[in-house]
């Protein structure tokens, strides 16, 4: 196993077990509001310290980029970690058991190493270029599944965009229309990690950060999925408007989607 795996792996197993704990005792978690219906939460930040702790023992040089404490460059701009110490906070707050730590590492701006540890199930999805995807150590693939028709498809609803919300309506009407049903349960990172592990079909959504989707893009094309932006373009990292597919079916979904794009969405 990759080292730099194992410590990404070490990072989230840590951050996962003082959330799981936080968890059992939700009145006590100190809740902050970022503005635009955007939470972060004690935990949030006690989680993240420690998977940075945990990183800079090993690799001191490294950058990382972190939802919660912004950009720490590194000497050694050659690696960025991409963190997300609690993906699903809203429902971490709610006491609905949902949510996940999303730890990815870019080498010279390629995605390398990829970890989503949900801790209340014990599921520790991981992936490392080039050499595919797995749960908890066997090995994950995207579903088969040829046509939109009987898919179950992720998403999530632009609630920190909501001037995106007729256009979203539009695209949800018509992927419901010609799929079987659709989830949003309110972690992206395990939404990706789903598509990864053949749980729903697809995956969209807009107004993500890096930090919510790169540990679950690699996850998904090491499952044998594709990754774009709703144009089936890749300017997703940029726009935070994604789509993710087993690689059958994209070309229906984003045929679905065109219609009601804008050209902020782009
Ligand atoms: C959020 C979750 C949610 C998605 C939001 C994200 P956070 O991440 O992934 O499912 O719809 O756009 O911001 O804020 O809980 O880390
Ligand atoms: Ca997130
Ligand atoms: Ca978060």
């Amino acid at each position: 196993m990759h080292p730099m795996l194992n410590i990404a792996m070490r990072a989230a197993r840590g951050a996962g077990n003082v959330i799981s704990r936080a968890f059992e005792n939700v009145d006590k978690i100190e809740v902050e509001a970022k503005g635009g219906n955007d939470l972060v939460t004690n935990v949030d930040r006690q989680a993240e310290q420690i998977i940075i702790d945990t990183i800079r023992k090993s690799y001191p040089d490294h950058s990382i980029v972190s939802e919660e404490c912004g950009e720490l460059p590194g000497k050694n701009s050659d690696y960025q970690w991409i963190i997300d110490p609690l993906d699903g906070t809203a429902n971490f707050v709610k006491g609905i058991p949902h949510f996940a730590v999303s730890i990815a590492l870019k080498v010279k701006g390629k995605l390398d190493q990829a970890v989503i540890y949900d801790p209340i199930r014990g599921e520790l999805f991981t992936a490392s270029r080039g050499k595919g995807a797995q749960l908890n150590n066997v090995r994950v693939r995207v579903t088969a599944q040829k046509e939109l028709a009987g898919t179950i498809l992720a998403t999530g609803f632009p609630h920190k965009q909501k001037h995106h919300t007729e256009a979203y309506l539009g695209m949800f009407n018509d992927l419901f229309m010609n799929s079987a049903d659709i989830r949003r349960a309110g972690s992206a990172a395990l939404d990706l990690a789903y598509v990864a592990a053949g749980r729903v079909d697809a995956f969209w959504e807009l107004g993500l950060r890096p930090w919510d989707t790169a540990a679950g893009e690699l996850m998904v094309i090491e499952a044998g999925g594709l990754v774009t932006d709703v144009t089936g373009g890749h300017n997703h990292s940029k726009s935070g408007n994604i789509v993710a597919a087993n690689p059958r079916i994209l070309k229906e979904l984003l045929t679905q989607i065109r219609p009601h794009l804008t050209a902020t969405m782009k």
